[in-house]
């Protein structure tokens, strides 16, 4: 079991897949008849899965080079030119400020350097970047002399975690009993299953690079399964990787969907954010990683342009729903870039206003027009967050360990993602299930739920 799930290189999973191809579906012959027809497949044929995780659920890898300069105390924790894994190896977890160094995205103000500083100010920021259009305004990137990948993309390593004690092989997170209980369905590795890792830090913006590498490293994996298995393939997608998913899917035209994607699974998928984000950006969110201080990872995330497209849409809520509230100011959904600026970010909030806020392509979107069949899978009656009320915003980001602050919380959710949020799926899946008092996270362990997919995935 450990050895399958450890173990992803190109080469074997190109031989198992020429493999698969000639023995199950009677040599090339009939192969290349399956492909011209496109879709004629023997019941009971099962359909290449490619799963997409949520935040913070794919390993990245880091290098650097001599362009770094560590912070003090950090000296020597990469060796220079060479990949390692960053996220999440628990050693590298271990020095956090050097980690979060390292992973944290960092914003500039355009023309800071050879304005020396006048685009700090604020309120003067703003007519820097309404200006004569040679200003591009803020931009975020990686920190000078780091790259950042995913690791093993097309593999199971880059978004799996297996722990080996006590003679036995362990689960460590539940997208890898997902993996596994796939697999007890007869799913393999590198045949019919297979994961889309990202650099989840980032949004998908215009101007993300993790945009473009995502969609074509996608489009080259299904066209891969296709080819190889003959069968138009299965996208699966837990929480924000439904959303990349969905960016994905409306990036491409319609007659690709059609011959290459059957159906689309999006399992806990935040649609209109969540409030659960305000706090992770905020104080921070330490993943209910018990002997973990909730701010722990809260450097990081507050720097993830992924975060900001998670704060709740104002298209989806009540227009006097209040999401974070203070003595001086109640914020609601349409809000946001005020939050982040009042917060002390205005990097963020300059971020989320010019490229953020625009991202959705499905607010108004109906039944059909992803262009491919979809399948919604959500979960309620959790507890979960649903406002965050503090006497001050600015203690609360400058010492979020004694600034003091409270969360409110209702039933309405998954523990991560509110139901509201979730249910707007509702407007455009063909079918949506709804699962009684699974928790987010825990939707990906749920027998009930791996069966379900895994019907869904095989041929009728
Ligand atoms: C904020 O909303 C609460 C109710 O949620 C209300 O009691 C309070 O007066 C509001 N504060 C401001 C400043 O509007």
């Amino acid at each position: 079991m450990r050895g399958l799930l450890v173990k992803t290189t190109a080469v074997p999973i190109l031989v198992l897949l020429l493999t698969l191809s000639s023995s199950v579906r009677g040599g090339k012959l009939q192969m290349r008849r399956d492909l011209e027809v496109g879709r004629v497949a023997r019941s009971g044929s099962k359909r290449p899965i490619i799963i997409v995780p949520g935040l913070a659920a794919s390993k990245v890898e880091a290098r650097v080079d001599d362009e770094y300069e560590f912070p003090a105390g950090c000296e020597g924790t990469a060796a220079p030119d060479e990949w390692h894994l960053t996220w999440m190896d628990l050693s590298s977890i271990r020095k956090v400020d050097c980690f979060a160094h390292k992973l944290g995205l960092v914003y500039e103000e355009a023309g800071e350097t050879s304005q020396g500083g006048f685009g700090r100010l604020r309120g003067v920021l703003t007519r820097v970047f309404g200006g004569k259009g040679s200003e591009k305004g803020t931009k975020v990137a990686n920190r000078k002399g780091v790259e950042v990948r995913p690791k093993e993309f097309g593999g199971l390593g880059g978004i799996t975690n297996m722990l080996s004690a006590f003679g036995t092989t362990f689960a460590v997170d539940k997208m890898t009993s997902f993996v596994r209980g796939l697999q007890r369905h007869g799913w393999v590795e590198g045949e019919t299953l297979f994961g889309a890792p990202f650099d989840w830090r980032y949004a998908p913006t215009a101007s993300s690079k993790v945009r473009e590498d995502f969609n074509r490293d996608l489009t080259a994996l299904v066209e891969e399964c296709f080819r190889k298995t003959g069968l138009p393939v299965v996208l699966v997608s837990h929480s924000l990787g439904g959303l990349m998913t969905t960016k994905f899917l409306l990036s491409k035209p319609g007659w690709w969907k059609q011959r290459f994607v059957a159906t689309f699974i999006p399992m806990s998928v935040p649609w209109a954010g969540a409030q659960r984000s305000t706090q992770a950006i905020l104080i921070g969110d330490n993943g209910n990683v018990p002997f973990l201080p909730m701010n722990y990872f809260g450097g990081l995330q507050r720097t993830c342009t992924s975060g900001l497209w998670l704060l709740p849409r104002k298209a989806f809520w009540d227009a006097d729903y209040v999401m974070v509230e203070t003595p001086e100011k109640n914020y609601t959904g349409s809000m946001m870039g005020e939050l982040l600026e009042d917060s002390g970010l205005p990097g963020q909030a300059s971020i989320y206003r010019k490229e953020i806020q625009q991202l959705d392509g499905w607010t108004n979107m109906r039944k059909g027009e992803l262009g491919v069949n979809m399948l919604c899978l959500i979960s309620t009656n959790v507890r979960t967050m649903s406002r965050l009320v503090t006497p001050s915003l600015l203690d609360l980001t400058r010492d979020p360990l004694t600034a003091p602050y409270t969360l409110e919380y209702s039933m309405d959710g998954d523990g991560i993602v509110n139901s509201r949020s979730m249910r707007v799926c509702e407007n455009f899946a063909d079918e949506v299930l709804e699962f009684e008092g699974v928790g987010h996270r825990g939707i990906l362990s749920s027998k009930e739920v791996i069966r379900t997919v895994a019907n869904a995935a095989t041929v009728q």
